[in-house]
């Protein structure tokens, strides 16, 4: 187990979501409804960037073919994608988002 910081909580405000590359990772953090939410940047379908999407509640939607997930477990919403998203475990932290990685 391993425990890395990818910024600072203030860096992502409410409802937007900021892309962080840490070690060989590209990361999105999203700060939805008051909590941090960590997956791939990358779309499971295609070359979206979903730090790159539009956020509504816990729901991303990639900007290029408008495939969605849920970032709380990555699990698919709405094709064309299929493979669910990785997501990570956040940590609890005062001012940092903390992920948790094997
Ligand atoms: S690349 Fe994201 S929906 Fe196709």
């Amino acid at each position: 187990m391993k425990q890395i910081e990818l910024c600072a909580r203030d860096d992502v405000e409410d409802g937007t979501i900021l892309k962080v590359e840490v070690d060989d990772l590209e990361l999105a953090v999203y700060h939805a409804e008051g909590a941090f939410y960590v997956t791939d940047d990358a779309c499971t379908h295609g070359p979206g960037s979903l730090s790159e999407g539009y956020l509504d509640g816990h729901i991303i939607e990639c900007d290029f073919h408008n495939g969605q997930f849920d970032i709380r477990d990555g699990a698919v919403v709405a094709p064309p994608c299929i493979v669910a998203l990785k997501t990570y475990k956040v940590v609890p932290h005062d001012t940092m988002v903390v992920i948790e990685t094997d």
